[in-house]
Order: C-alpha cells, then sequence, then structure tokens
C-alpha cells in the first residue's frame, strides 16, 4: 500500500504521564518540509528513556517516548535532500543543523535545534505529527521511536549502511557514541592510564570499550547490581566495587586502590551524588572528570571549590562529543568492519509488543540493552 502523504495508523507507546504507559493505536501524520517519517525497525531503551517515563525531566505529557532508534525512510517532506524512501537510517537525539554557531564551530555538538534543553516536545515548525483519539500526542526529544512510525527533521536522521544489521544498530544511535565517546573523544583517555566508571548499563559499558580501546591499563567499574560486574569485566573493567557494600565511601576506596586518584573518571548514573564521587576519586593535578548522566534539571552539584585549582578538570558531554550526521554513520560502517563491537551490549530483544516486559527487565536491572523488534 502506498502511504506516501497519508496519515498511517500504528501502533505506539503513549507515556500518559509519569509511570503510566500503554501501547496504543495512534495517527502519524506525514512529514512537512524538511522532515523524514521513518518506520523504525528496532529501538534501545535508554537511561534518557526511564527518566522521562519517570517524569524525572521537564517533558510534555501525553508523549510517544524513545530516541535510540533504527529504521527505514518510508517518505519524505518538500526540501528533503539527504536521504530517500528505502534508505536505512538512525534517529540522533542531539541533530546536526550545518547552520547554528555550536554546528559551526569545530569543536560544538549541542545543536541549537536539540530538543533536550529545553524540550517543547514539537516539531521544529511548532506542531506535532502524533495523535490518538483525537488527542495531540507530543514528540520525545522530536524523535520518538517507541512506536512503529515516526517523524524526525531530517538534521536528525543520520543515513547508515545498507549492509547494518538493523536489529542491533540502534545503539549506535545514542548509547554507543554516548559512552565510547566520551572516553576517547571527550576525555582522551591515554595508554597506561586508570579510569572509573560509574554505572555499568549501557553509556557505562560503551564508556568502558572506549577507555580498553584507548589503552586503559586498569578500569574501575563501580555499580549498585553486582549482576553487572560479569559483563563489565568481559568488556575490559579489571576491578569491580559495589558502593552498597564497602564500608568507606566508594572514591575513599578508589583513592587508596590508586594512591592518588584516577587518571579518568566517568558518571553514566545521572545522580548527584555519584557525581560528587567521580571528581573526589580523580587526583588532584591532573585528573579529569567527566559527567555524562542526566541528573534533574532542578538539582545542583555541590564541590569543594579550593579543589578546583589543583588542576583537575570536570567537563561535560552530550552523545560523545560527536557532530552527530557526520560521525555516527561512520561508528556503523565502524562496527561492520569488526572495528568496534557492539553486539555484547545487546543483551535483550523482544517484540515491540512486549514493551511492559522489556521495561520490566530494564527495571529489574537484568539488561545491558534490551532492544525492542518492531
Ligand atoms: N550525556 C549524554 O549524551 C547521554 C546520553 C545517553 C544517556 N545519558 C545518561 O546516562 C545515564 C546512564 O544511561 P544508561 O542508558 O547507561 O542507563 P542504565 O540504566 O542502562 O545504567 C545505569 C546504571 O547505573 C547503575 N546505578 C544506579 N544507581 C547507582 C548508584 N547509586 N551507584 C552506582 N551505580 C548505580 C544501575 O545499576 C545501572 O547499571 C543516564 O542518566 C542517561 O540519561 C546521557
Ligand atoms: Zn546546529
Ligand atoms: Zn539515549
Amino acid at each position: 500500500m502506498d502511504t506516501q502523504g497519508k496519515t498511517i495508523t500504528c501502533q505506539a507507546a503513549i507515556a500518559w504521564g509519569k509511570n503510566s504507559i500503554s501501547i496504543e493505536e495512534v495517527q502519524v501524520e506525514p512529514p512537512k518540509t524538511g522532515e523524514v517519517r521513518i518506520k523504525l525497525i528496532s529501538s534501545g531503551i535508554c537511561g534518557t528513556d526511564d527518566h522521562v517515563l519517570k517524569g524525572e525531566l521537564p517533558m510534555k505529557f501525553p508523549l510517544v517516548p524513545g530516541h535510540e532508534g533504527a529504521g527505514i525512510v518510508e517518505s519524505i517532506g518538500n526540501g528533503v535532500s539527504s536521504v530517500k524512501p528505502g534508505d536505512k537510517v538512525l534517529t540522533l537525539i542531539i541533530p546536526q543543523c550545518g547552520e547554528c554557531s555550536f554546528c559551526l564551530h569545530p569543536k560544538g555538538n549541542f545543536c541549537d535545534k536539540q530538543d533536550v534543553l529545553p524540550c517543547s516536545g514539537l516539531m521544529l515548525d511548532g506542531t506535532s505529527r502524533f495523535s490518538c483519539k483525537g488527542e495531540k500526542i507530543y514528540h520525545s526529544f522530536r524523535v520518538s521511536t517507541f512506536t512503529e512510525y515516526t517523524v524526525v527533521p531530517e538534521i536528525a536522521v543520520a543515513k547508515i549502511d545498507a549492509a547494518s544489521p538493523m536489529d542491533k544498530v540502534c545503539l549506535i544511535s545514542c548509547g554507543v557514541p554516548t559512552g565510547y565517546g566520551a572516553a576517547v573523544r571527550s576525555a582522551k583517555v591515554t595508554p597506561g592510564s586508570t579510569c572509573v566508571v560509574y554505572g555499568l548499563g549501557g553509556v557505562g559499558s560503551a564508556i568502558v570499550m572506549g577507555c580498553k580501546a584507548s589503552g586503559a591499563s586498569r578500569i574501575i567499574g563501580v555499580d549498585i547490581n553486582e549482576e553487572k560486574f560479569p559483563r563489565a569485566r568481559a568488556l575490559g573493567v579489571t576491578d569491580c566495587l559495589n558502593p552498597r557494600a564497602l564500608q568507606k565511601p566508594v572514591q575513599e576506596v578508589v583513592m587508596e586502590m590508586t594512591g592518588i586518584g584516577v587518571d579518568f573518571a566517568f558518571e553514566a548514573i545521572g545522580h548527584i551524588e555519584t557525581m560528587v564521587s567521580a571528581w573526589n576519586s580523580c587526583n588532584n593535578s591532573y585528573g579529569v572528570c567527566v559527567i555524562i548522566g542526566v541528573a534533574s534539571p532542578d538539582s545542583k552539584l555541590c564541590l569543594e571549590a579550593i579543589k578546583i585549582i589543583t588542576g583537575k578538570t570536570l567537563k561535560g558531554v552530550c552523545l560523545g562529543d560527536y557532530k552527530t550526521r557526520d560521525c555516527i554513520p561512520q561508528i556503523v560502517s565502524d562496527y561492520l568492519q569488526n572495528k568496534i563491537n557492539i553486539d555484547p551490549l545487546v543483551t535483550h530483544q523482544l517484540p515491540f509488543k512486549q514493551l511492559h516486559k522489556a521495561l520490566e527487565l530494564y527495571h529489574a536491572g537484568k539488561t545491558i540493552r534490551c532492544v525492542l523488534l518492531f
């Protein structure tokens, strides 16, 4: 059936409010100028989606959640030139418009056209493409992926290799570049260095991969869920710490283990307490602490101000510091050429209609990434 130019009725998850999600029949309008309609093939469940579903980020409900998607272009709006129907693509939570001051700066990647901070829940023209029983439904970050079809701005679409295995590469839409890039691009982990990674979920696991690929000699993994440890060790973690099983604060243990503190510390959980622990795990002179976790917007990070003059660095990073459309297709190619292996991160795959089971597995801490298949 030719769907181009027509509204599509399909199944999508709708978060009606905090902790209230159901699969519904929705209408997805055709893409407008500069937009692309995508038939999703797979979507990961990222920690950021969990923050959204718990109401920890200021988003407008009801919304179609998800952002870590891989799919095939169904149709394109006027003016779209970088993709065509049939192309394999990834959705990008951080777009690359190529025109704003961040995109034009050689280092910038937090494109002005993103819809994360702040979050309107609407497309660039201020309207939504989703409705359910006549009610307007908001988008999440303009890249909703817990749906059979979505509409995304062209600047938030990355065309990928036609040979990409679509049941896995959705991880390269967010989790993999976020973690891997935090290590190799943002921290610039050096050979022989010591690292600590707080949080061994999907993003933390990709950080470990980046530290290992950079030649780190010691990688300490911290998580309250010891079930994460065997997989983390397989990826390169040398020492595992469960803060809840320790007699003293975890950063003190990291200090004792390393003598002076680590060279590179990463926080991939989204709690201010673990951000402070990561900061205090770094050595005072040239230690680098990179915050990846998304804290709730009203929380404040409180640090001992005097420590900053000793020379250590605190920085945050979004999507691994990659200019997304330029760089993410290359990561997919690197995966196809066995230069990076994302397979160990895909621990579960479930049909989309089993979304609730997938969320249960996530909340029970059983998954690194559970991929929803459409
Ligand atoms: N900066 C970015 O560009 C970016 C991109 C993607 C995700 N994120 C953020 O990164 C964070 C991690 O995402 P994820 O997909 O890996 O989530 P995840 O749920 O897969 O992993 C989080 C891990 O943290 C562990 N954890 C929870 N509380 C802990 C504590 N107090 N101490 C130690 N470990 C604890 C959990 O057991 C889990 O293994 C989230 O905050 C997410 O929003 C940021
Ligand atoms: Zn831009
Ligand atoms: Zn994500």
